[in-house]
């Protein structure tokens, strides 16, 4: 039976680290760390993702602000809004929660966040950096897998580490940094995608198996090698047999969890730690920028 990392636990460990940098930054500074929050539209889901994003900047002390424009909205008035927040000295953090409405073009409005302010790190001069080593912002979801892997002393170095899903968000940021030569890095990685034949194939040699599709039960033990960590990305709302729903992960856990040595859970595994990252992001940006 593998043992099951807990994410709420580490999210909870992270969140006392991060308020204890807010106290000291706004201490020493007198700089409030600030995050805004653009939610373009109303997807149920995304409307949650940042309700409960701004909750978590008020437990730690991050101001934050949610701002929501209609679905109708034009993308002048998204990328309008997002270079105010640029030129404003008091917001440190900027998020445009995914997706945006079709017509609204996702890229251009992810190029106009200020890179020193995205903390989501989706802007290509942070997709950049992390390709070549520099600082600057790792994605929230790899970020907190990465943190995951060094709070359990889960060795990556001279592992085979196997991706599967190649999201600019998770899957290929990810893949890069854990072949990266760093802590938490130096590991033989392997990206699978809807382009492989046999996926099975590449999982079964994985040491450590990374799952970052979005679609309930694409692993199963069968795609497990014996003494694997299973790192479990995806989130899916399924709808039981009794017509109730309820959030699993891409893996099939019962069944993997019986193969693995290590295995994140759905819900309480990645999700709390991307929505920590978050907050070590922004106060990341609050002390790089500083008073300017
Ligand atoms: N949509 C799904 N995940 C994310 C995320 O991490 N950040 C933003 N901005 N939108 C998302």
């Amino acid at each position: 039976m593998a043992l099951i990392i807990d994410g709420n636990a580490l999210a909870a460990e992270i969140r006392t680290e991060v308020s204890a940098d807010v106290a000291r930054l706004t201490t020493s500074t007198g700089i409030v760390p600030g995050l805004n929050l653009l939610l373009v539209g109303e997807d149920p889901a995304s409307t949650v993702y940042v309700r409960n994003k701004s909750k978590d900047c008020e437990k730690v002390g991050i101001r934050s602000t949610i701002v929501r424009m209609a679905a109708t909205a034009t993308e002048e008035e998204v990328v309008e809004q997002v270079r105010e927040w640029n030129n404003d000295p008091t917001v440190h953090g900027i998020l445009v929660q995914l997706p945006i409405p079709k017509h609204i073009n996702e890229h251009r409005v992810i190029r106009t966040i200020d890179p020193a302010k995205d903390v989501d790190g989706f802007h290509p001069e942070n997709a950049g950096r992390l390709l070549i080593g520099l600082d600057g912002f790792i994605p929230c979801t790899p970020y907190g897998v990465l943190e995951m892997l060094k709070r359990y002393n889960i060795e990556t170095s001279g592992k085979h580490a196997v991706v599967v899903g190649r999201s600019n968000i998770v899957g290929k940021p990810l893949a890069i940094l854990l072949a990266q030569k760093r802590p938490q890095g130096n590991a033989t990685v392997t990206i699978c995608h809807t382009g492989t034949p046999n996926i099975a194939e590449h999982t079964r040699r994985a040491d450590i198996l990374i799952s970052a599709v979005g679609v309930h039960g694409v692993i199963t033990a069968d795609h497990v090698k014996d003494g694997a960590v299973v790192i479990d990305v995806g989130i899916n709302r399924i709808t039981l047999p009794d017509g109730t729903t309820k959030l699993t992960g891409d893996v099939l856990f019962d069944e993997v969890s019986a193969k693995a040595s290590a295995i994140t859970p759905v819900p309480g595994g990645v999700g709390p730690m991307t929505r920590a990252m978050l907050l070590r992001n922004t106060v990341t940006a609050a002390e790089r920028i500083g008073g300017r």
